[in-house]
């Protein structure tokens, strides 16, 4: 009954009271509340929209509807960073370990892949015997003895928001600031932080392509920060092309572990520094950026970094000997070199495509219940502005059989275009925003 009246209400242009957030959240978390309901309710909240004071009660509801971690005995600042979701980017596998052992605890909790992107969760997996699936004391005792934990939201955080994401990935309603605001906010302020960094991608692979959508949603998650004395800062970053090489679980794994060890893609590692800087920053670690970069580049050439994932990977059961060995990754069967069908500039690499052929693969998901193929994806080295040949080697297809292949051809004929002109790409770290206002970033 109760919502029933909230779905009419919210279309017909009206208010959602505090109480009645809380009210229809619990019922949804422990399934009082049936699937056609709610999907009837988000899409009336997707048309209409929600005032402030609506997304801050939303978040609350979605917060109170389970368990927080709390770690305010641990006497350490805790920092997590966030993306909005994109296609290659393994920032995450690569600067919890490296701000871990900066003296920072990291307790980050990841998703899955849905939809065109990937999830960290997915890619952790990749790492033979890793286990993401930990119970909240579980992480605590990871945080207190490697100031880390890679985990997948547990049942007992936020309870609502697995159930609301997943059917709003299937039912059109993930386009939406409040909904997305409230979702990203209300798992991360379950995690006890004292500062949040957040990755808000910009260009045709984001959720929110546009810049201004970025933005919005950006000062919306940092007023639902600044609500629970949780200081939140953005970084507003390119993803109109993949962010470094690899696209595919095990092959991003790889990606992840060469950036540790000092031999990552440019872009992957300004994204991973400029991110990792405003993480030492809120933490009270570093005077400032020129500080918190010198500590990340001698993390990373001095090995330490890397040592420290292995040590996460090894608590977390899995074989901490990928970080010496990669090829211990799950291997596709198929591997073949992509070529330019013809010379010119690259004048895009189309991040959707690219996640939807990795799906298409056997890479990502359609629905919650897929079993994902982890090796399957692609390595592209040619970068939009690259002038190449015909008949020049721009990427590799990993695939499980050789229909997989013939699909990944299709996906980069499409993905990989080729023009006599490119436009330059997106500025990759183009905006930071905080409570204090936006700053444009020079290039
Ligand atoms: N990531 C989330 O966690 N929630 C959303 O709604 C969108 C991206």
């Amino acid at each position: 009954m109760l919502a029933l009246r909230l779905i009419e209400r919210k279309r017909d242009g009206g208010r959602i009271e505090p109480g009645e957030w809380r009210a229809l959240a619990n019922a949804y978390a422990v399934g009082h509340v049936p699937d056609y309901q709610m999907a009837a309710f988000l899409m009336a909240c997707f048309l209409r929209g929600l005032d402030r004071g609506e997304t801050h009660a939303l978040t609350e509801a979605m917060l109170r509807s389970g368990d927080s971690l709390d770690l305010a005995y641990l006497d350490r600042p805790r920092i997590d960073k966030h993306s909005t979701g994109g296609v290659g980017d393994k920032v995450s596998i690569v600067l919890a370990p490296l701000i871990a052992c900066l003296g920072v605890a990291v307790p980050m909790m990841s998703g899955r892949g849905l939809g065109h992107t990937g999830g960290t969760l997915d890619k952790l997996e990749a790492i033979p015997g890793f286990d993401t699936n930990l119970t909240l004391d579980a992480a605590r005792g990871l945080l207190e003895t490697l100031n880390c934990a890679l985990i997948g939201q547990t049942a007992e955080i936020a309870r609502a928001d697995p159930k609301m994401y997943a059917l709003r990935d299937a039912t059109g309603t993930v386009e939406s600031i409040p909904l997305i605001a409230a979702s990203i906010m209300s798992k991360k302020l379950a995690e006890g932080l004292t500062g949040l960094v957040l990755d808000v991608k910009r260009g045709s692979g984001a959720f929110l392509p546009e810049l201004q959508r970025g933005l919005e949603l950006a000062q919306m998650m940092i007023e639902l920060g600044l609500d629970h004395q949780c200081p939140v800062v953005a970084l507003i970053t390119a993803m109109d092309r993949p962010l470094g090489r690899a696209c595919g679980n095990a092959l991003e794994v790889e990606e992840a572990i060469l950036a540790l060890r000092g031999e990552g893609p440019d872009d992957l590692m300004q994204v991973t520094y400029a991110l990792g800087a405003e993480m030492l920053l809120l933490a009270r670690c570093v005077e400032d950026r020129g500080e918190a970069q010198r500590r990340m580049t001698d993390a990373i050439s001095t090995g330490r970094a890397a040592e420290h994932f292995q040590r996460i990977i090894e608590a977390q059961g899995g074989n901490p000997a990928v970080v010496d060995d990669p090829s211990i990754l799950p291997q596709s069967a198929e591997v073949e070199v992509f070529t330019a069908p013809r010379r010119g500039f690259v004048s895009r690499v189309e991040p959707r495509a690219v996640g939807r052929g990795i799906a298409a693969m056997g890479g990502g998901r359609t629905t919650m219940e897929d079993t994902l193929d982890l090796s399957v994806g692609f390595v592209i080295t040619a970068r939009p502005g690259d002038w190449v040949e015909e008949g020049e080697a721009i990427a590799t297809i990993f695939a499980r059989d050789r229909t997989g292949i013939d699909s990944g051809r299709l996906t980069l004929r499409s993905a990989i275009m080729l023009a006599d002109e490119a436009d330059p790409p997106l500025p990759l770290v183009s905006h930071r925003v905080s409570a204090a206002g936006v700053e444009v970033l020079e290039p």
